[in-house]
């Protein structure tokens, strides 16, 4: 079953949300924004979108071209730690591609078999994406951990950095 059909949320703090931002200029990308960030697993589900289209009097389709549009807003459930590894021109010439590979070994994730741009471990620990430039070409290959910049990366210095965040504790 499609678990983001039948979320049953508690539409209180998206109430919260968007009555402190209805008047706000551009605020239903503030609400989408916020809403994403209370979700947790960091995400919109469809239940959700479909409260803010209601509460703010937009049609649902609009709401959907927003969040489809901006690669900061995920549709699926996202795990506790989120890699991003830079595919663009000069980390990829500086060996991105292995270390994007290397990622998915490491947390065991077969990217091969499904066209998805994002992957998420089975455990929900970790989500592993892919950006088209960090806009620190000269610091490349970059990956980014969650919010931190990770810079002139190596494979060595990745899988130290992925023992060190296997070893934390899941977020419960
Ligand atoms: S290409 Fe990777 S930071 Fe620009």
């Amino acid at each position: 079953m499609d678990a983001t059909k039948t979320l049953h949320f508690d539409s209180e703090p998206y109430d919260a949300i968007i009555n402190a931002n209805k008047n706000n200029p551009g605020a239903l990308l503030t609400v989408l924004e916020e809403a994403q960030k209370i979700t947790p697993h960091q995400y919109l589900p469809e239940p959700v979108l479909r409260h803010i289209a209601e509460r703010m009097n937009v049609p649902l389709s609009r709401i959907n071209s927003i969040v489809t549009f901006y690669s900061f807003f995920n549709l699926k459930p996202q795990g506790d730690h989120t890699i991003t590894v830079c595919r663009g021109t000069a980390c990829h010439t500086r060996g991105s591609k292995t270390l994007l590979e290397d990622v998915l070994l490491k947390l065991g994730i077969d990217a091969k078999s499904t066209n998805a741009s994002s992957f998420t471990t089975d455990d929900m620990r970790f989500t592993v994406r892919t950006v088209a430039c960090f806009g620190q070409c000269a610091l490349a290959p970059v990956i980014a951990v969650d919010e931190v910049i990770y810079s002139n990366m190596t494979s060595e210095k990745l899988e130290a950095l992925l023992k060190k965040l296997t070893a934390r504790r899941p977020k419960s």
